[in-house]
């Protein structure tokens, strides 16, 4: 087994790394043809596109997917070790599935994603449940099947790597609508927040060719995708690595000007958002003028022991930008609550900060510690009452400005991508608009997948109400 090593992945040297293309042995291909799986996805987008990519591996092996764990062959865990309690949500999982096993021991199970990667996980799970058929990490998920059928003869088959591997192109993708997909572009991260988990579960940085990532949106394109979405922990340090010199505008603009009707892209880390992007937004109609843009937290003091490279004055100055030359920007972020430290004063610049920038979207997490991290070892770990009494105070502040930022909305037009219809009524929709604001809608024979007008007529929190036609 190659563990996991915090100190071996921090060293700052770039490696060269090759990309290979995939190829499913035909030895697996429908090797468990009638069997069933059951996928349960715990973490962000990157690892919900990794899900897209297991169900397509697990479907080319010969397996259908099954809703209910308890009735599917094979249950397979892709986690998430971001807060605690996605790691408990999924411990909780692999306990119920233990129970599983006892009455059905033809029962195959697998672990994979973020947790995979954590040595304290790999060591519990191989004391507590060594009935799984494997544990894989992050940067060789797509072995799956192989180890899946060498596990049949052998048992429970460990392999993670600490240290990211080649990366790997043409992986099949199951992918789960057939007018938004995900594209990643750059894996991993070398930001090194000191809170942050990700970059010793993910690896260094790695950005994807930009021919490899043009090849994939044109044939999406064609296939007759609407929305494409760049992803990666931090979208606008792509290229930083490539001995080239393409960086993210650039692939922003050349993905543009494919004529992708909605792209958008996620995680933008403040300190990399150049000028260049702003004029791209504001040029490029097609490049949805919504932003994701995490603060954590509105002060200084905090901000630096974060490690997050930006003080609140350029988080602010920036915002200043991107409003005023996108006028109807939708800017959302995420911020922690209760870092190591974090005064009722600090806490409070975090609220007239989110006062100034009115985001239209936030979401708020009390912080957890996690296990390697520096933020770990600082002093002054806050209490949970007093993060859940914080956390409770910034949701309300937020909050009020959703609302009012909706409110603004009543009496536009919209245009709307069409993502389903009502289950319980008829002539009943909902989509997204281009700031990715959630709207319910009446309309007639409307088609999924399909942009459409739609006048707004009623404001909430969360959502907006109208109607298309
Ligand atoms: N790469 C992105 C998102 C990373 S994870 C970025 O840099 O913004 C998504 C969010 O989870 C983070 O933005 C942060 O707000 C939150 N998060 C990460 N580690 C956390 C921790 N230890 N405790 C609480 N929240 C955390
Ligand atoms: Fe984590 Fe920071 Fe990287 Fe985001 S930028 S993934 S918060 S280390
Ligand atoms: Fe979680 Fe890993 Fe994503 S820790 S947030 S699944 S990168």
């Amino acid at each position: 087994m190659h563990k996991p090593d915090f100190k071996e992945a921090k060293t700052t040297d770039k490696r060269p790394y090759e990309t290979k293309k995939f190829s499913l042995e035909d030895a697996y291909k429908n090797y468990f043809s009638g069997k069933t799986y059951f996928l349960k996805t715990y973490g962000c987008q990157m690892n919900e596109h990794d899900s897209e990519v297991i169900e397509a591996l697990l479907e080319e092996m010969g397996f259908q997917k099954e809703e209910d764990y308890e009735k599917a062959d094979l249950i397979v865990l892709n986690t998430c070790s971001i807060r605690e309690n996605a790691h408990n949500k999924a411990f909780g999982m692999l306990g119920r599935c233990k129970h599983l096993k006892e009455k059905r021991p033809d029962l195959m199970l697998g672990l994979c994603g973020c947790m995979s990667q954590e040595e304290v996980v790999v060591e519990e799970v191989c004391k507590h449940y060594p009935f799984l058929n494997f544990v894989v990490g992050t940067h060789n998920f797509y072995q799956i099947p192989e180890l899946l059928v060498k596990s049949l003869q052998e048992g429970l088959q460990v392999e993670v790597f600490s240290r990211e591997k080649d990366l790997i192109e043409d992986l099949p993708t199951e992918r789960k609508t057939s007018y938004k997909a995900y594209v990643n572009i750059i894996y991993g991260c070398d930001k090194f927040c000191t809170y942050c988990i990700v970059p010793y579960t993910r690896g260094r940085q790695r950005s994807r060719t930009k021919d490899a990532i043009l090849e994939e949106v044109k044939q999406l394109l064609e296939d007759g995708y609407q929305e494409v979405t760049l992803l990666g922990q931090n979208v606008n340090a792509y290229g930083k690595d490539l001995y080239q010199d393409y960086s993210f505008g650039e692939l922003l603009e050349d993905v543009a000007a494919l004529g992708v009707p909605r792209i958008r892209f996620v995680t933008s880390h403040p300190w990399d958002f150049t000028d260049h992007m702003i004029d791209l937004l504001a040029k490029y109609p097609n490049i949805m003028p919504s932003i994701h843009l995490p603060v954590q937290s509105g002060s200084n003091r905090i901000l630096k022991l974060m490690g997050r490279r930006y003080t609140k004055e350029m988080y602010l100055e920036l915002v200043q930008k991107l409003k005023a030359k996108i006028p109807n920007l939708a800017l959302s972020t995420d911020v922690i609550v209760g870092f190591p430290g974090e005064s009722e004063e600090d806490f409070e610049e975090t609220l007239a900060l989110v006062d100034i920038c009115q985001f239209d979207n936030a979401f708020t997490f009390m912080y957890s510690k996690r296990v390697g991290t520096p933020a770990e070892k600082l002093p002054q770990q806050i209490e949970e009452s007093v993060k859940e009494e914080r956390l409770q105070r910034l949701n309300e502040r937020v909050n009020h400005f959703f609302l009012e930022n909706n409110k603004k909305l009543v009496g536009t037009t919209q245009k709307v991508l069409v993502e389903g219809a009502s289950l319980k009524q008829k002539d009943a929709y909902f989509g997204y608009t281009e700031t990715n604001k959630l709207v319910n809608f009446s309309g007639k024979d409307l088609a999924i997948g399909q942009i459409v007008p739609v006048i707004i007529e009623d404001a909430k929190t969360w959502s907006l109400d109208g109607r298309a036609n």
